[in-house]
């Protein structure tokens, strides 16, 4: 599947963007593991979230849909999952597998994962080392660092203090999660904070989690079913944010946006960039959200590193776009994680966006970045990957000529009406899907 894009002059409205992945994930988790009823509003109707669903349906959990986006799940309760009648395909998404892990590291049977191509590329080890030192038992390809895994889980797993190397929350997550079942407190430090919507929803649902600078403590107990209100996804707000502040005639609002200070790293390095950014209508029901306004500016080039970079890390590839067009040079440096996500994505912005007139150089870690006045249309692939699709797709709008991306299907994992509300706020088909 390709999507052709032509350059647009002008982009205005109001639109929403679908739930957010990482709070759907983790609803669908939660409210399998509790006992109870659990109401999710606003899940991410994608096939990210469809798998982690799947898999707590294949563990015990009943999940019915009420609407769009609307899930009522009828939890297996902590001590009654039930081992599954087949292996979970957790296709394209490390969520699914790296937070499923926590869990059934600790129930009394064996579990196979495995994923796509992408997927089972992607480093495992880092929670199967944590959780097997919590008494977990792991089989798997590289010495258990890749999928297809088995999990063989065991109760109680054994308190621990872990400190992941890696400032990731899904690490954080698995382990958290595998507290639930422990036989005392269990802590995570991270180098610096990840996103905390694991904290958030487990204190939702009953669980004893305290914060302390970058460590997080879960004492064991049980939870509860709850209801669950998924903010926007801003990593989806992202592309239109981007879009909007550099295409020349543009004033685009994205309402009801997660506005989760861990996730807001795009906004301020957006504002650090020159973008013109309002924001309104705040309310809070677990998660902050909020309505966000851009308006076109002159960006000027940022520096982008250090704790900065969990908070905006899914971000990045279209921030790349943004400083591909902004005057001076952009560095982004402490991100070697962008070369472990959905495809090495250090790798694929220099590639694809250097087929498009972007300056940009490749570091271990990060990328530099010496903004062009203008981009050129051309033929670029994502690689499989969703968010270089959509960066590119951005990169297309404001780039002289038309943009042909190969490879798009995989918009679908996280943002399935990407195309229709992009061609929405710039009032003609400036997107096309092609076969
Ligand atoms: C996620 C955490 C991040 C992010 C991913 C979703 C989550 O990964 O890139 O898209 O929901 O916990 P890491 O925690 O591995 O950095």
């Amino acid at each position: 599947m390709r999507l052709r894009v032509r350059p647009v002059a002008r982009l205005s409205g109001r639109v929403r963007v679908p739930g957010d992945k990482s709070i759907s994930h983790r609803a669908a988790l939660l409210g399998a593991v509790a006992p109870g009823v659990t109401e999710v509003r606003g899940f991410l109707e994608a096939e990210d979230c469809g798998r982690t669903l799947t898999a707590v349906q294949a563990l015990g959990a009943e999940v019915t849909r009420k609407g769009p986006g609307e899930y009522r799940i009828a939890g297996a309760g902590r001590m009654n999952l039930q081992e599954p009648g087949d292996v979970i395909d957790c296709g394209n998404s490390g969520t699914t597998a790296r937070l499923l892990l926590g869990v059934l590291a600790a129930q009394p049977f064996t579990t196979v994962l495995t994923g796509d191509d992408s997927l089972r590329r992607r480093p495992m080890a880092r929670v199967a080392e944590p959780l097997a030192a919590m008494g977990a038992t792991f089989l798997g390809r590289s010495g258990n660092a890749r999928l297809p895994l088995a999990v063989r889980g065991a109760r109680p797993l054994r308190a621990m203090s872990y400190r992941t190397p890696v400032a990731s929350a899904q690490v954080k997550s698995a382990v958290l999660l595998a507290g639930l079942w422990a036989d005392g407190a269990v802590t995570v430090t991270e180098p610096s904070a990840s996103r905390d919507h694991s904290e958030r929803m487990l204190r939702q649902f009953g669980a004893s989690v305290t914060t302390s600078g970058c460590s997080v403590t879960i004492v064991p107990g049980d939870l509860a079913g709850a209801a669950v209100d998924v903010p926007g996804d801003i990593s989806s707000a992202a592309f239109f944010l981007v879009a909007a502040s550099i295409v020349r005639d543009a004033a685009v609002s994205v309402e009801a946006v997660g506005v989760n200070p861990t996730r807001t790293g795009i906004l301020e390095a957006l504002s650090s960039m020159g973008g013109r950014l309002v924001e309104a209508e705040r309310r809070d029901t677990g998660e902050p959200m909020a309505t966000i306004t851009l308006e076109p500016a002159a960006l000027s080039a940022t520096e982008i590193g250090g704790a900065l970079v969990p908070r905006l890390i899914d971000e990045l590839p279209v921030l790349a776009v943004a400083a591909a067009l902004a005057r001076g040079t952009t560095r982004v440096r402490d991100a070697a994680e962008l070369r472990v996500k959905e495809s090495d994505r250090i790798g694929a912005l220099a590639r694809e966006l250097g087929t498009m007139g972007a300056r940009i150089t490749e570091k271990p870690d990060g990328f530099d970045i010496d903004g062009v006045s203008r981009l050129q249309g051309a033929a670029v692939a994502s690689g499989g990957d969703h968010r270089l699709a959509m960066a590119l797709a951005v990169a297309g709008l404001v780039a002289e000529g038309e943009t042909v991306i190969d490879d798009v299907a995989c918009i679908a994992t996280s943002f399935p009406t990407f195309v229709e509300t992009m061609n929405a706020l710039a009032g003609r088909e400036a997107l096309t899907v092609e076969p």
